[in-house]
C-alpha cells in the first residue's frame, strides 16, 4: 500500500499512529533551518543598476512576508556575476554546492542565465529568473524547477513590429550587442514587422558591452531606413540614446526599442530620450493600486525610485512566498512546490500575470513614449502575450 500524506494525517491520528521522523512523508514536520537563497546578479559593470534593483525588489517582497518563506527564516547569499557568461556555471555551482543554497536566484544577462539553467537542472535546484530573457530558458531548456518572472527576449520585441508597421514604416535597421538578448530581441521585432510586409534591411551587432557606436551610426545614416529598432539596456542604453541624438539621427530616422532602452536610464539620457517609443511589460506611471503601493514602499525602503527590474524582483519574491507557503517551507516537497508556483497568479505592479506551461509570464505589453522624462503609457500594444516557448517539451 502506498501511504500518502493525506492517509497519514487521517489514519495516523485516528489510530494514534506514530512514525519515525525519517519515514514521515512531505511537509509532515516543519524544517526549522533557514531557507537559503543564492543571489547571482551583476553588481558591477554596465548592468550594475539592474542588479541593484534585482536585489532590492526581492528583499522588499521578503520583508513584506516577515523575511520568511513558508514560516522559515530566509538567508540571502549574494555573488557578483559581473555579467560574465564564462564564469556562470562555476558561480552557480559554488552557490549550490559551497553555500548549500535551497534556491538559486538570478540573473540579468541572458548568457549568464544559461549557465545557471544548466547547473540548476543538473542539481534539481529551484531557479527563479528575475530578468534575463534568454528564450532557451523557457524553451528547449525549460524544466519543472526553472521559473522566470520577467519576460522572454521575444515578448516585448514582437509587438513593436506591428507598432512600426502601423506607423507606416516599411524598412528598418536593427542593432544591438552581439549576444542572445540582442539577437533574440531583434529577431522578435523582425518577426512581427516582416509578417506584416516590412523589411529589415540591415542588422548591426557590436560586442558586449562595447559603447563605441560612431561607425555604426554612420552605417545607419547611409542605409536610410524608415526606422531603427535596438536592444540596449543599462549604461549602454544611456550611451546609445545620447550618441544617436548627438549624431543628428533622432529627427530624421525614428528610433524604436524594447523598453529596456529607456528603463531606469531617463535621468542620465535627458533630452536625448524625449519622444522615443518603446514596448515593455511595465511603466512607472501605471495607474494600478499595486503599482502605487509598490513604488511607495520601494522608495521608503531604498530611498530611490523603482523601475522594471525592481518590479520583476519583487514578483520573484512574491512567487517564492506563494510557493513555499503552499508547502509550509518544506524544501524537500519539490514537486508540490513547483506545481504551486506554476499555478500562481500574481497581482504584479505591472498588472496581473500568470505563468505559461513553460513557466514564463503571460502579460500585457505596453506601448510607451518618453514625455518630460517619464515613460508614459500610450496604450496596450498587445494583450496577454505568451512566449511561443519553441522547443519546450513540458506540459502544464
Ligand atoms: C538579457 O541579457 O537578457 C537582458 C539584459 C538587460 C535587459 C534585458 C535583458
Amino acid at each position: 500500500m502506498t501511504v500518502s500524506r493525506r492517509n497519514v494525517l487521517q489514519y495516523g491520528s485516528m489510530a494514534g499512529l506514530t512514525l519515525a521522523a525519517s519515514s514521515l512523508p512531505r511537509f509532515a514536520i516543519g524544517q526549522t533551518a533557514k531557507i537559503k537563497i543564492g543571489v547571482m546578479l551583476p553588481f558591477t559593470g554596465t548592468y550594475a543598476a539592474l542588479g541593484e534593483q534585482g536585489l532590492n525588489g526581492l528583499k522588499l517582497a521578503l520583508q513584506a512576508n516577515g523575511n520568511r518563506l513558508g514560516g522559515r527564516e530566509v538567508e540571502i547569499v549574494t555573488l557578483d556575476d559581473e555579467a560574465d557568461p564564462a564564469r556562470a556555471p562555476a558561480n552557480a555551482t559554488k552557490l549550490i554546492k559551497g553555500d548549500n543554497v535551497d534556491v538559486l536566484y538570478g540573473t540579468v544577462h541572458s548568457g549568464v542565465v544559461m549557465g545557471m539553467v544548466k547547473v540548476a537542472r543538473e542539481n534539481d535546484t529551484l531557479l527563479v529568473i528575475p530578468n534575463a530573457g534568454a528564450g532557451a530558458a523557457t524553451g528547449p531548456m525549460c524544466a519543472p524547477n526553472i521559473f522566470r518572472t520577467s519576460f522572454s527576449n521575444w515578448q516585448p520585441a514582437f509587438p513593436m513590429g506591428k507598432v512600426a508597421y502601423d506607423k507606416g514604416y516599411r524598412t528598418a535597421v536593427v542593432m544591438s550587442w552581439k549576444y542572445g538578448a540582442g539577437e533574440e530581441s531583434n529577431g522578435g521585432f523582425k518577426e512581427g514587422f516582416e509578417a506584416l510586409g516590412g523589411k529589415v534591411i540591415k542588422e548591426i551587432y557590436v560586442p558586449f558591452p562595447d559603447v563605441e557606436f560612431q561607425a555604426n551610426l554612420a552605417e545607419i545614416a547611409a542605409a536610410k531606413p524608415d526606422c531603427v529598432y535596438v536592444f540596449f539596456a543599462g549604461g549602454g542604453a544611456v550611451k546609445f540614446v545620447k550618441d544617436y541624438a548627438a549624431a543628428g539621427l533622432k529627427q530624421s530616422i525614428p528610433l524604436l526599442g524594447a523598453g529596456f532602452l529607456t528603463e531606469g536610464t531617463l535621468e542620465a539620457q535627458g533630452e536625448a530620450a524625449e519622444g522615443l517609443l518603446t514596448t515593455l511589460h511595465y511603466a512607472d506611471g501605471l495607474d494600478l493600486p499595486t503599482n502605487k503601493k509598490f513604488r511607495a514602499d520601494y522608495k521608503k525602503a531604498f530611498g530611490k525610485e523603482a523601475d522594471l527590474y525592481g518590479v520583476q524582483a519583487y514578483d520573484s519574491g512574491m512567487l517564492l512566498v506563494t510557493g513555499f507557503g503552499a508547502v509550509k517551507g518544506d524544501t524537500r516537497a519539490k514537486a508540490e512546490l513547483y506545481a504551486a508556483m506554476g499555478k500562481t497568479v500574481l497581482d504584479s505592479p505591472r498588472g496581473p500575470i500568470s505563468f505559461s506551461a513553460s513557466h514564463n509570464p503571460i502579460q500585457d505589453i505596453y506601448l510607451r513614449q518618453v514625455k518630460k522624462g517619464q515613460n508614459v503609457v500610450l496604450g496596450v500594444a498587445q494583450k496577454a502575450v505568451a512566449d511561443p516557448a519553441r522547443g519546450c517539451k513540458m506540459q502544464a
